[in-house]
């Protein structure tokens, strides 16, 4: 063990709380202890299922069969047969499918989409963003497990990349111009690279000690790393000379969440505690803000289209809207899930909208154009469990990171632009 590393380990699980705390997105460990119902197989539920997240997660669930729970905890935990087999009877019995559990609303449509999905190798590892790089292969980020992970979509080979700062947290990921990976360590005030030929991670602590809970990462047009910051500021950092530079955002309370570049290398970041969305200027960092119409709305995730609109997914109202930055004017749809479909993770392709329901059971895919105002809609084949981030790849195809299931995936679309 390294000098100093338990003072580190007890400072990382201080820094662990603190984000758990004040984050929708990491809830859990500290999440409420709740009653489990008496019954055959409860002690085991109650001492397996409490390592990584508290029981609410199963009473909070939509509820599975038999078969959903086996594969679902199966990419958490490795357990003995006769163990698995107590605890998923014992769950099928006491927390099937709930009946008001929303359903995916599937809308046919001229696009065909073929899954391919793999698991994580370290189970419960919780991928949390998902990456294409242009050799070709599959990133995601292990939040839970401190690492970062790719897999070859041609061989199915896997790899994972353990990071050098235990309980990390690594959030967001994004490739740079020679082909490096770029990840945001959300519980140690990190932004961090792993070089994929060598595995050596460099680490880049933020440099305002306000700033907590580097989030999302994006590259600007010019190279330039920039990163939203849970607890209301920006970040940019220039990767050739570790200049950085952090702002606060215009709001209180303030959350900026996901960030995208336009094509006039304008910033856009949409804020999770405000109906609001943002403008960064890449050479300023001066912030000019947006209000949505609707004053519960909360984005969490943007898209920009190749006319730079700007689209968010408001997740907890179940609407996707855009702004034309020209004119100022939004416009507004319902998710076909309807109001409680949590839209989610999303990014374009051309004109095209892509992302994902996570309120709905199964989690779908989503694509819009906005020419016609058409959806068409996919069922992901392990249900997804909570996409929270969607990269298209230069092909047109899609790759998501079900974080509740361990696994990656990519969507393979025949004919992206819809056309025959
Ligand atoms: C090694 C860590 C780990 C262990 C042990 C673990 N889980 Fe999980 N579990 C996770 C992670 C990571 C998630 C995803 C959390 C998230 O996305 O917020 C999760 C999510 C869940 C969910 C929510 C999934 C959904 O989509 O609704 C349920 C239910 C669940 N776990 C049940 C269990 C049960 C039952 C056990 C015991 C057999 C268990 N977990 C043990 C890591 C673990």
């Amino acid at each position: 063990m390294r000098k100093g590393s338990l003072l580190l380990l007890a400072v990382a699980a201080a820094f662990v709380a603190t984000t758990m705390s004040m984050s929708v997105d990491v809830a859990g460990q500290r999440g409420p202890q709740v009653q489990l119902p008496e019954g055959p197989g409860k002690e085991l539920v109650s001492t397996a299922c409490t390592k990584c997240h508290a029981l609410n997660f199963i009473t909070n669930s939509f509820g599975f069969s038999r078969t959903e729970w086996t594969d679902l905890i199966g990419s958490m935990v490795a357990l003995p047969p006769a163990d698995r087999d107590a605890i998923t009877g014992y769950l099928a019995q006491h927390f099937p499918e709930k009946a008001d559990a929303p359903k995916a609303k599937i809308v046919p449509g001229p696009v065909q989409v073929t899954f391919r999905e793999w698991q994580a190798p370290t189970l419960g590892q919780r991928p949390h963003d998902p990456l294409w790089t242009r050799d070709g292969k599959l990133w995601w980020t292990g939040q839970y497990a401190s690492r970062l992970g790719n897999v070859d979509t041609k061989t199915g080979q896997t790899r994972e990349y353990v990071l050098d700062t235990p309980n990390s947290g690594p959030h967001g990921i994004v490739e740079d111009a020679q082909g490096n990976v770029w990840y945001t360590g959300i519980n140690v005030q990190e932004v961090g690279k792993v070089d994929p030929k060598t595995g050596v991670v460099t680490e880049y602590k933020l440099n305002n000690p306000d700033a907590r809970g580097p989030h999302t990462p994006m590259f600007d047009k010019k190279g330039i790393l920039f990163f939203t910051i849970q607890n209301g500021y920006v970040g940019r950092l220039n990767t050739a000379n570790g200049d950085m530079k952090i702002v606060k955002s215009p709001s209180e309370p303030s959350y900026p969440y996901g960030i995208r570049v336009d094509s006039n290398n304008l910033l856009w970041y949409v804020d999770y505690r405000q109906p609001k969305l943002a403008s960064v200027n890449a050479d300023t960092m001066e912030i000019k803000e947006y209000t949505l119409p609707r004053a519960d709305a909360r984005p969490r995730r943007i898209g920009i289209t190749a006319d730079n609109m700007i689209w968010y997914a408001d997740f907890p109202q179940g609407y996707i809207g855009r702004l034309d930055p020209k004119t100022g004017q939004f416009k507004e749809w319902v998710s076909p899930g309807g109001l409680q479909s949590r839209p989610y993770g999303m990014d374009t392709v051309g004109d095209i909208l892509w992302y994902s329901e996570s309120g709905v059971k199964p989690n779908t895919l989503v694509r819009f154009d906005p020419k016609t105002e058409a959806f068409q809609t996919w069922a992901i084949p392990s249900r997804g469990h909570v996409v929270r981030f969607i990269d298209a790849t230069p092909d047109g195809n899609i790759v998501i990171a079900e974080s509740g299931i361990n696994r990656v995936a990519i969507a393979e679309v025949k004919n992206p632009t819809g056309t025959r």
